[in-house]
């Protein structure tokens, strides 16, 4: 039986990765964040040996986009410091270490899905300190994996952006409005935080390291997206398409983000469902 720490097991993303290694036979350590901070070595180091996992997955990260623009040395050290130096005890203890990145790495200017060897230009602090964190774990240790990933929605909340995610927040609206405006020019390719970790036990299993991208097939604009969730729901609502300049950002943002899964497709990996396919499963399920 392999054991796993997973590093923001009470996240979106990592609830999802534990209930799917439970199903997989896993013993998980899921410690929070007031009992293990990425930041602190020491303690790490000192979990990691007492504890002695086959694999350590992070997704632990300062992302809240705004916030890291303010505080770019705490951005620094939990998404470039923590990282490298996890990769560094990971290689030193034998252990696996698989680490999640951002599409938010590329700039969004070449208008076709990037793939891993397209080579990043961040927009903004969150980016660029994710994207050093990428470079961080993966010369430290060239056996680690780092995964892209973008646009996620789970079943449990995004606590950096506490609250609701996309799907969650266009069903609430449409109860209290009559009429929706929604971003037509931001393209990217939503991904169910379930597909994801549902992908993890083959990626263990086939021992892929190096840096990859896991999303959905396909891409749409967010206002795509909103009206799939309607049709799929029947929910009636008016829903205008406008430009992202209708809600002036504090921070840029990449407006073309798409990734194409072409590493783990050369690899023989079946890739994840397409966004539609995908979004439907989540609608059935949250219904259920
Ligand atoms: N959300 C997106 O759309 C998106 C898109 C692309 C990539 N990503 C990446 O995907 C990963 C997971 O995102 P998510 O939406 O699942 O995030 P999330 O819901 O905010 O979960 C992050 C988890 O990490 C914990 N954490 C934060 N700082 C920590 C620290 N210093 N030490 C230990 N634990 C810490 C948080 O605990 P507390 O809440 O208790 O602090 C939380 O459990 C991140 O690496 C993010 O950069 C996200």
């Amino acid at each position: 039986m392999k054991k796993a720490l997973i590093i923001g097991a009470n996240g979106q993303l990592g609830s999802d990765i534990d209930s799917c290694l439970l199903k997989h036979n896993y013993v998980t350590l899921i410690p929070n964040h007031s009992e293990l901070d990425i930041v602190d070595f020491e303690k790490i180091k000192q979990y990691l040996s007492n504890h002695k996992p086959d694999v350590v997955i992070n997704t632990a990260a300062y992302h809240h986009v705004d916030l890291c623009e303010e505080n770019p040395e705490l951005a620094t050290k939990i998404n470039t410091v923590a990282p490298t130096n996890l990769s560094i005890i990971c290689k030193e203890m034998n252990i696996k270490f698989i680490h999640f990145s951002t599409d938010y790495v590329f700039d969004g200017v070449k208008h076709k899905p990037y793939i891993e060897s397209d080579y990043p230009n961040p927009l903004n602090v969150y980016g660029r300190t994710k994207f050093e964190g990428e470079k961080g774990v993966m010369l430290e240790n060239s056996h680690a994996l780092v995964i892209r990933i973008s646009a996620i929605y789970g079943v449990n909340p995004c606590r950096a952006k506490n609250g609701l995610n996309f799907i969650q927040l266009m069903l609430k609206l449409a109860k209290e409005k009559d009429e929706l405006n929604v971003v037509g020019d931001e393209i990217v390719s939503p991904t169910a935080t379930y597909d994801i970790a549902n992908l993890l036990p083959i990626l263990i299993e086939k021992e892929v390291c190096g840096i990859i991208h896991l999303t959905s097939e396909g891409e749409c604009s967010w206002h795509e997206f909103a009206s799939e969730i309607f049709n799929y729901t029947h929910t009636q609502i008016k829903l205008n398409k406008v430009d992202s300049a209708f809600f002036p950002a504090k921070t840029p943002r990449p407006k073309y983000s798409v990734l194409e899964n072409e590493s783990i497709k050369s690899k023989g990996i079946q890739s994840l469902p397409h966004w539609r396919d995908a979004l439907h499963n989540y609608l059935n399920n949250i219904k259920n």
